[in-house]
């Protein structure tokens, strides 16, 4: 009998994407390539003693992620998860919105094996295809007993989810963790550790994850952006607008240390007082403050797009993105 399985969900990409040109591969269809086609002729028997489960769980460009595809995936990681057998997932996921996936998963999973998600810069039907290897790396990551969490790897380097960001519009290459560093990486099949592995987040239970499960509404969250030029018109309107779904709350992409130009941070305070809850993040996603220059208000560390899911979170199960 084999020792445990290593399950692999696939939602679309590029990985399982098409070009009419299998040279020049700007121009393709992401999500064709259904998941056991990704996993055909890879040589999964040499890599791990484990046995291969594969789903499909979505099929879409990732530029299209939306809360109920997150569900879905959410409900099967966890399903997946509560199975003693299982050592470790792997997603395929498109490149575009990975870094939100990863930081959703992260917030809402208690990941004791490693939940891996990986993704390709290249179509799979590409000369030099890049997503074999990935997938090959991330089978290899999964089945490690000592891994745990959730985690992004893309050519041969990992990355925590709560500091990948996609960093490139083309290179193999694409993503950075900015100040933090990569998690480790992945080299001629064996992992070679950098950092501690991302502790499963303590702070969402199985009271989120029963919430997430239904299908509902979820919190309605917006992000604007701070500019130079910036006024208050967008949230004006944001908060006048009639809508079957109203704004709950807003992130702020603020400047440098998360400072907003002062016409904007008036209309912000306008909707806050009507009881919208407002986070200040930085559109700098490099050098966090020195602690006496950091501002109170401000969420540091997290992105606009994942301070949102944060935020989303926090309204939707009550407990404080800032603790993060
Ligand atoms: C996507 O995000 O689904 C398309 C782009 C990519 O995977 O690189």
């Amino acid at each position: 009998m084999k020792p445990g399985k290593i399950v692999v969900l696939g939602t679309g990409g590029t990985i399982a994407g098409i070009a009419s040109n299998r040279y020049d591969t700007s121009r393709y269809e992401a999500a064709q390539h259904g998941i056991d086609h990704l996993l055909s002729g890879l040589p999964v028997q040499e890599l791990t003693e484990l046995e291969i489960i594969s789903e499909q769980v979505a099929q879409i460009d990732s530029k299209d992620m939306d809360h109920q595809v997150w569900r879905q995936l959410l409900v099967r990681c966890h399903h997946w998860l509560s199975q003693p057998d299982v050592a470790g997932l792997v997603i395929t996921h498109g490149t575009d919105t990975i870094e939100e996936t990863a930081y959703f998963l992260h917030r809402t999973l208690a990941a004791r094996v490693p939940v891996v998600l990986t993704c390709a810069m290249r179509p799979a039907n590409a000369l030099l295809a890049d997503g074999p290897q990935n997938l090959v790396d991330s089978l290899v990551l999964a089945s490690q007993p000592q891994v745990k969490g959730v985690m992004v790897l893309c050519a041969g380097t990992l990355h925590s989810a709560l500091d990948v960001q996609k960093a490139h519009a083309w290179r193999l290459d694409a993503f950075s963790s900015g100040d933090a560093g990569p998690l480790g990486h992945l080299v001629h099949g064996r992992l070679r550790q950098a950092r501690a592995w991302p502790e499963p987040d303590a702070l969402i239970n199985e009271v989120a994850r029963q919430a997430l499960s239904e299908p509902m509404q979820w919190p309605r969250v917006e992000i604007v952006t701070s500019h130079a030029g910036a006024n208050g018109a967008l949230v004006d309107a944001l908060m006048a607008s009639p809508s079957t779904e109203p704004v709950r709350g807003l992130v702020v992409a603020g400047t440098g240390g998360g400072t907003v130009h002062q016409a904007l941070l008036s209309a912000l305070q306008r909707a806050q007082a009507q009881g919208i809850r407002v986070i200040y993040t930085s559109r700098s996603c490099r050098g966090m403050p020195t602690s006496s220059l950091r501002d109170q208000r401000v969420v540091y560390g997290l992105s606009p797009a994942k301070a949102r899911i944060a935020l989303m979170l926090e309204l939707l199960c009550n407990f404080d993105p800032v603790a993060e």
